[in-house]
């Protein structure tokens, strides 16, 4: 009894939300950590076409003297999705991500998560985020420093090594030494980036010789490649990125697909309308039009991939700078009566 309650309550609560939610028969479908996409907003959005089980934030930048940003705090503090969120870290200073850790668990998560797979070279040149696969040592101490700080449910998104999959060998060696309550595998190299070979095989290796829940990562574009994944690798869950931007519907159609029941796809005008929703819900007041427009288009860049004559539509957003330009961009491609796959 003394020791329930010597536990800070909201990371115990925490650490038994994961818990249930991997002990159940069905894969838990979660949303991507995606910078500067998975906000608040996008949260709010994604949650009304039908929603993931599980959100990641985008990642804290953690540094020796870091405060967290106020604008991801508000997507734990507010999270409209009514399910449970993990706050996902990145950096490579063991005191200051623990300080961190702590500090993020005084607010409604039910997880940390260690981000060990940004491709990006600012990031990975630094030693953090897929930089820290080159140093498993250092992975190693980072990984005990931070269970330790960690009151509640600990939890790792990784890739599978930093040049060759051949790297997850000794990788997985280090996992298992640690409590890890989640692992998620993105099944490509840091130098892969975003190639298309996805390394099913690699995440089934980590399903088979971990002793926690896997869940796999990549390239799941729609409720088939969902089903064939889990097929391939047995995973526990599926971690879903620019699928759900291009195409919201996308947790649902899985969980009609696992079920056995008819996946329906959305026509042009629903696109067309998950578009303005999209507008409407990442456009925050005072923001001049042309800002606004910008914005979309970083959300076009993944959801134009999914269109008929992509090229073509990706080439005339990339130059329209107004609201009215935009959408009749839209409208050009999307005002029709035919389903959609959304898939690249
Ligand atoms: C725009 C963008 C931002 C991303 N930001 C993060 C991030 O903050 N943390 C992280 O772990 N991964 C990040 N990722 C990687 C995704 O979480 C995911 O691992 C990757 O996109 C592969 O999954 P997908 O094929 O379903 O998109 C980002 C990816 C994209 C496209």
């Amino acid at each position: 009894m003394d020791q329930i309650k010597n536990l800070n309550p909201p990371a115990a609560i925490g650490a038994g939300v994961l818990a249930s939610l991997f002990g159940q028969a069905s894969p838990v479908l979660s949303l991507a950590p995606m910078q500067d996409v998975t906000d608040l907003p996008f949260w709010s959005l994604i949650s009304k076409y039908g929603g993931a089980d599980l959100y990641f934030t985008e990642f804290f930048r953690v540094t020796p003297h870091y405060v967290p940003e106020r604008s991801i705090l508000r997507s734990i503090d507010e999270n409209p999705t009514g399910r449970p969120a993990i706050a996902q870290i990145i950096g490579n200073d063991p005191e200051a991500m623990a300080r961190t850790a702590r500090t993020l668990e005084k607010h409604a998560v039910c997880a940390i998560d260690l981000n060990l797979g940004c491709p990006a070279p600012v990031v990975y040149r630094k030693c953090a985020g897929g930089g820290l696969l080159r140093d498993l040592p250092r992975v190693d101490h980072l990984l005990a420093v931070l269970r330790d700080a960690v009151q509640g449910a600990f939890t790792v998104k990784t890739r599978i090594g930093f040049e060759d999959p051949s790297e997850f060998d000794a990788l997985l060696e280090v996992f298992s030494k640690h409590r890890i309550d989640l692992l998620t595998v993105h099944g490509r190299t840091v130098a892969e980036k975003y190639g298309p070979c996805v390394h099913l095989d690699r995440i089934a290796q980590a399903v088979r010789s971990l002793p926690f829940p896997v869940q796999a990562n990549g390239n799941v574009i729609s409720a088939a490649s969902a089903a064939d994944t889990l097929w391939q690798t047995s995973a526990a869950g599926l971690m879903i990125g620019r699928g759900a931007i291009r195409n919201p519907w996308i947790f649902s159609q899985i969980r009609d697909r696992l079920a056995g029941r008819a996946v329906r796809l959305p026509v042009g005008r629903e696109v067309l309308d998950y578009i303005s929703d999209l507008y409407d819900a990442v456009c925050s007041e005072g923001v001049p039009e042309k800002a606004q427009v910008q914005k979309m288009k970083k959300y076009m860049n993944f959801l134009g991939e999914g269109l008929d004559e992509s090229a073509v539509f990706l080439h005339d957003i990339r130059r329209c700078s107004t609201r009215d330009e935009f959408f009749s961009i839209c409208s050009r491609h999307l005002y029709h009566g035919r389903a959609m796959t959304l898939q690249p």
